[in-house]
């Protein structure tokens, strides 16, 4: 059916902006059923000009999507409840590809991001979409992650994914967020549970493929992101303060641009609970 909503696709494969809606937590039944689908399909969408989203109208609206969840390590921003704070005032920078907290069991199925400051230029996000990377692999890689399992923790060796200058940025940044280690395993390939489509889910919280050595983990893993992270599956979004990107945590990977210097980037995300991933033999 077609959607109430005005929705302008940014790229070929993921990624729309919706427009004329103010998002809050006030929305009616129907509009927020159009945006969650809105949100299977196109995997990210984007919203301008989402100023009058306060601390706790975030909280509120993320809470119209499901049960909102705070982060397991990190503590929440000041005076609010459940959102993290996105600073890289305070050392934080996400520039490595990953999908949302995928070192626990049941991690996030939707993540919703407010711009409070962003650079002049600089500081984009790009997301990429493991459904179609899943569908456009060769048949032998199919065979391979079809019946594959990893582990997954948020003690995983930042070397391989991040600069120098990064790792230095987030090396504080790091001992609160693995304050408590976590290990999980989730199947490689996933069902999506909305949408039936199949997911490969990685990014940079894997530590190891079961049943694989480091080395053989660590070239298998580079092949597969590799085909997740080509830019013809990704969208890049150039943010403004207001701005608000909500994304399929089930379906999507992400990673921030650490291009803008010294410049202030300041944004805060909501995380909406998930359930345990299912493999393709259920
Ligand atoms: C995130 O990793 O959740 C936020 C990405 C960003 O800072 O652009």
């Amino acid at each position: 059916a077609a959607s109430p909503l005005d929705i302008v696709p940014v790229a070929g494969r993921i990624g729309a902006e919706v427009r004329g809606i103010a998002l809050s937590g006030d929305l009616d039944p129907a509009t927020v059923a159009a945006v969650e689908a809105a949100l299977v399909r196109h995997k990210v969408i984007f919203f301008r000009d989402q100023d009058a989203l306060t601390d706790q109208r975030h909280e509120e609206f993320a809470a119209l999507l499901g049960d909102p969840v705070a982060h397991p390590t990190v503590p929440v921003a000041e005076g609010s409840r459940y959102l993290l704070e996105l600073d890289s005032k305070e050392g934080y920078a996400a520039s490595s590809w990953h999908t949302d907290v995928t070192f626990v069991d049941a991690y996030p199925k939707a993540s919703i991001l407010r711009a409070l400051h962003v650079p002049e230029a600089g500081g984009d996000t790009l997301w990429a979409n493991t459904a179609t990377a899943y569908e456009d692999l060769p048949e032998a890689l199919k065979t391979l992650v079809d019946g594959l399992w990893a582990v997954h923790s948020n003690k995983y060796d930042y070397a391989h994914a991040l600069s120098a200058k990064d790792q230095q940025r987030q090396e504080e940044y790091s001992k609160v967020f693995a304050s408590t280690v976590y290990e999980t395993q989730h199947p490689v390939v996933r069902v999506h549970p909305v949408s039936g489509e199949r997911t490969l889910l990685l990014g940079h919280f894997v530590k190891q493929f079961a049943g694989l050595n480091s080395a053989d983990s660590q070239r298998l893993f580079s092949i597969l992101q590799d085909h997740i992270t080509k830019p013809e599956n990704t969208v890049r979004w150039r943010w403004r303060a207001g701005d608000v990107a909500i994304w399929d945590n089930r379906a999507t990977q992400h990673r921030a641009i650490a291009d803008f210097g010294v410049q202030r980037r300041h944004l805060r995300r909501a995380t909406v609970n998930g359930d345990v991933p299912v493999a393709i033999d259920g």
